[in-house]
């Protein structure tokens, strides 16, 4: 466990910097974050608080009401300077999103406000993740001044290439992954617990789509958030993390294995050939329990016709088919998008017959929730019981689910449920 002090500057890619808070926390670590007064433009302290547990400082003069120590340290008796005390304090200080900006500042050694006061004092490791339009990044004084950051031994995590902010461009300059500058940080100050080491995660997300011609497809509204969040909260626990994805346009993360598919029968496919060696499954993908019979392999045409009648037949349950194959020790975990008030009993059943370990139910009839939205509300079935989860952001749920899963896994027992 490290304590991380989190500069964030005034760049697009700020709001990854909730992210890596998040990510951070979940691997273990205690956060403080200090912002630069642009960087508020684009994301709020009040956001980083409420994730940290811990006041936001921006202005140097202003005081610190945690006095320079992070959650869980005890507070000093006297008011520090705020600069000095928290990179006292800190393992390591990660500015991320860096701005080309306030690289500049550093590598000539401005100090004009909280952030390049505190790096300039700082005698732990310093760690930077710039992300900016790729001819900022390019340019030569960008260029020069991180080569004089980098022989002063300051850690710098490449940006990716990759879209831009600004519409059509593309190039270098896209914020690194958030697990990759976390691993950068971890390969600095001593690594968070990492209580999923070794274990073997499955996760399917996204929504399968069923061709009925060439290219029209019966699909989902399924985006992939929720299965994308669980394969971050596992990776910062520490997991092997591959990920079934059906139709998702989401970025990728370079540390998670992705197994792209369309269709429910491939999903059903790529989810056999995986399952065998993980030790946890997850099912978050929205898979098509229909699909057309006999698809037209061209496309179908409107000319002369009145209607179009479709014959779809039923999909495999794939959930309750790897059910039936599990090993000893192996948990499976459903998830089912379920309409009003009957969604925790339908959920109930789904757990019995299905012969899972836990259902996570979300409530879709609130359009607030779950599908392509940010966050989501859902309820964890067990044969416990059942735990209601707010509203919150999908990587905070996730590691909520997470928690579940390890609860489960201490009980050790052997499902022995119906499987009919
Ligand atoms: C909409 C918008 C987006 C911006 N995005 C970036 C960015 O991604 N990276 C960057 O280096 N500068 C970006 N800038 C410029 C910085 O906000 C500007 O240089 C600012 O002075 C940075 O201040 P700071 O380094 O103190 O946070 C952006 C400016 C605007 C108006």
């Amino acid at each position: 466990m490290a304590r991380i002090l989190l500069g964030v500057t005034g760049g697009i890619a700020a709001y990854k910097a909730l992210d890596l808070v998040r990510l951070a926390m979940a691997a273990g670590h205690s956060v403080r974050v200090i912002q630069t007064e642009d960087s508020q433009r684009f994301v709020g302290g009040a956001s980083f608080a409420a994730l940290t547990g811990a006041p936001v400082l921006v202005d140097q003069w202003e005081r610190d009401p945690a006095r320079g120590v992070f959650p869980g340290q005890p507070a000093p008796e006297h008011d520090p300077i705020s600069h000095l005390e928290l990179v006292r304090n800190a393992d390591c200080f990660v500015i991320a999103p860096a701005t080309a900006n306030t690289i500049a500042k550093l590598a000539h050694g401005l100090a004009d406000n909280l952030l390049t006061n505190a790096a300039l004092a700082a005698s732990c490791p310093i760690v930077l993740a710039p992300a900016m339009n790729h001819q900022m990044w390019e340019s030569e004084a960008t260029q020069s001044n991180l080569a004089l950051l980098r022989k002063r031994s300051i850690t710098i995590v490449d940006p990716e290439s990759g879209s831009l902010a600004s519409l059509n461009e593309w190039g270098n300059g896209r914020l690194a992954a958030v697990s990759t500058i976390l691993q950068a940080i971890e390969q600095i100050v001593p690594a968070a617990d990492r209580p999923w080491d070794g274990r073997r995660v499955l996760i399917t997300a996204g929504g399968t789509r069923e061709p009925i011609d060439a290219v029209r497809f019966v699909g989902n509204r399924s985006s992939g958030r929720m299965g994308f969040a669980l394969a971050q909260a596992a990776l910062a626990r520490g997991a092997e993390v591959t990920v079934i994805a059906a139709n998702v346009d989401l970025p990728r993360d370079p540390l998670v294995k992705y197994v792209d598919v369309e269709t429910a029968a491939q999903l059903e496919a790529a989810a056999r050939e995986h399952f065998v060696n993980c030790h946890l499954l997850l099912m978050a993908a929205a898979v098509a329990d229909f699909t057309a019979r006999s698809p037209e392999a061209g496309k179908l045409k409107k000319q002369g016709r009145e209607q179009l009648e479709v014959t779809l037949t039923a999909t495999t349950d794939v959930l309750a088919a790897l059910a039936q194959e599990r090993r000893p020790g192996q948990l499976l975990v459903g998830f089912a998008a379920e309409h009003g008030a009957q969604s925790v009993a339908l959920g109930a059943k789904k757990l019995a017959s299905k012969g899972v370990d836990a259902v996570v139910v979300n409530d879709v009839s609130d359009p607030e929730i779950g599908f392509s939205s940010e966050s989501n509300a859902v309820t964890i079935v067990t044969a416990d019981g059942h735990q209601e989860v707010e509203k919150a952001d999908k990587l905070t749920i996730a590691d909520t689910i997470l928690s579940a899963v390890d609860a489960l896994s201490s009980h050790e027992t052997a499902p022995s449920r119906d499987r009919s």
